[in-house]
């Protein structure tokens, strides 16, 4: 609803309860309801307010994943909203339009919580785009897929973990949305999947079952400049893509993850779910479709940061459980940048470990991985990217608006167990 201000306001309550998941009653978590949270939706230039209440027996925050807000907003650890407590997050959405998310980011307790059922979308529109260009109608063919893998013990959730993982829970069974064994009946020609990565640790790789392509029209931050043809599509947990893909009348395809990490030694793909497919999604065709816009040339411009702008580098070493030697400490700032400065971050994960590298405020661009150009689903706006063993990724963002010396944003590996382990560290802007 919007205030008599003008303002976007939403109300969330983190709470407890059932649902049905395929396996009778689970006790799950969820905002206003059982499982997930409800989609968000606002506007680039508006003032969002989320009147955010904890109906749980536990401290919990909620983090605007991707979102460029102030450090007091941003749900981190530093913020926790006790059992029974609320909070309100407020601040003036300024960013492309682009496929966000929220979900708990409480000291030591994220994987928890995401993992009984505390996460949603939040979509962001900008007026500057042109929104008409790609499938827009939401819920029909513009649709969110959010993936998450469980691992049932009888009707209730389990957490202890696979024998061998090093990055926590995998389970052996995909929800979209909440829903096992889903499918979508799509009424028209194309059809656009807002994909996110809602798991705590799995990594998918996604493709369709009879091979066919897809476009991809966006990433973690924004559109793509162009869409870009593609048969296989790798993300990692708390990463999002858009893609488009085309229909015939009355046909049915699936979505699916296949072996995610080729690139992994026999060890560290096993148990860490490398070697795992999945059905995801069944996509119903209508008999008659309804007729579709055909997918634009180019989407949004986007003018490449410059590397020799940059006010400062810094260097960022993963190794099985820490950043540069430390594991998180809430006293200890790894980062001062200096508002509306632009800095490179060399990321590289040093060990042979799945890990995934994220940042809160900003979205960035990958600059080079390996020393090479990257591929194009790291050519767009980005906050979370896979690290491949002994891979070196350099991105660039500009750290723009918000100054607060007191607060800090996190920067983890996005494995939640590892995030959860201290995988993280803190800047601040001044
Ligand atoms: Cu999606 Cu620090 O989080
Ligand atoms: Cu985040
Ligand atoms: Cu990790």
């Amino acid at each position: 609803t919007v205030d008599k201000d003008g303002r976007r306001v939403f109300e969330l309550r983190a709470q407890a309860g059932e649902s049905d998941l395929g396996h009778g009653a689970t006790r799950t978590w969820g905002y206003n309801g059982s499982y997930l949270g409800p989609t968000l939706r606002a506007e680039r230039g508006e003032q969002v307010v989320v009147n955010i209440r904890n109906g749980l027996g536990e401290s919990t925050t909620v983090h605007w994943h991707g979102m460029h807000l102030p450090a007091q907003a941003d749900g981190g650890p530093h913020r926790p909203i006790v059992a029974g407590g609320s909070f309100q997050a407020a601040w003036k959405l300024d960013q492309p339009a682009a496929t966000l998310w929220y979900h708990p980011h409480p000291d030591q307790r994220t994987e928890a919580q995401v993992y009984r059922g505390l996460a949603g979308m939040f979509i962001t529109d900008d007026p500057a785009t042109d929104s008409a260009a790609l499938p827009h109608e939401y819920g029909v063919d513009d649709v969110p897929v959010i993936v998450q893998d469980k691992d049932f013990d009888g009707s209730q959730l389990s957490m202890s973990g696979r024998f061998g993982s090093d990055i926590g829970v995998l389970g052996d069974e995909i929800l979209v949305n909440g829903t096992p064994g889903p499918y979508l009946d799509v009424p028209t020609e194309l059809v656009r999947l807002r994909l996110l990565n809602g798991s705590t640790a799995r990594i998918y790789n996604f493709t369709f079952s009879d091979g066919r392509p897809f476009a991809l029209v966006g990433t973690d931050g924004g559109l793509l400049e162009e869409p870009y043809p593609m048969r296989q599509l790798r993300l990692s947990v708390g990463e999002r893509a858009e893609i488009v893909v085309a229909m015939q009348p009355g046909e049915r395809v699936t979505l699916r993850s296949v072996k995610p990490l080729p690139e992994f030694d026999f060890g560290n793909r096993k148990f860490n779910g490398g070697d795992d497919s999945f059905d995801v999604l069944q996509l119903r065709a209508a008999p008659a479709l309804r007729k579709s816009t055909a997918l634009p040339k180019t989407l949004v411009a986007t003018p490449r940061l410059d590397p020799k702008q940059a006010a400062k580098t810094r260097d960022f070493t993963f190794s099985d459980r820490e950043i540069n030697d430390d594991r998180m400490d809430m006293e200890r700032v790894d980062a001062v940048v200096v508002k509306n400065t632009i800095e490179v971050w060399n990321v590289r994960n040093g060990h042979d470990t799945p890990h995934s590298f994220h940042i809160h405020d900003v979205q960035f661009q990958v600059l080079t991985v390996d020393g090479a150009a990257p591929p194009p689903q790291l050519g767009g706006w980005k906050d979370t990217i896979f690290l491949e063993p002994r891979k070196r990724y350099s991105v660039i963002a500009r750290f723009s608006d918000y100054a607060d010396p007191t607060t800090a944003y996190m920067f983890h590996c996005h494995v939640l167990k590892h995030e959860d382990e201290g995988m993280m560290g803190q800047f601040v802007i001044v």
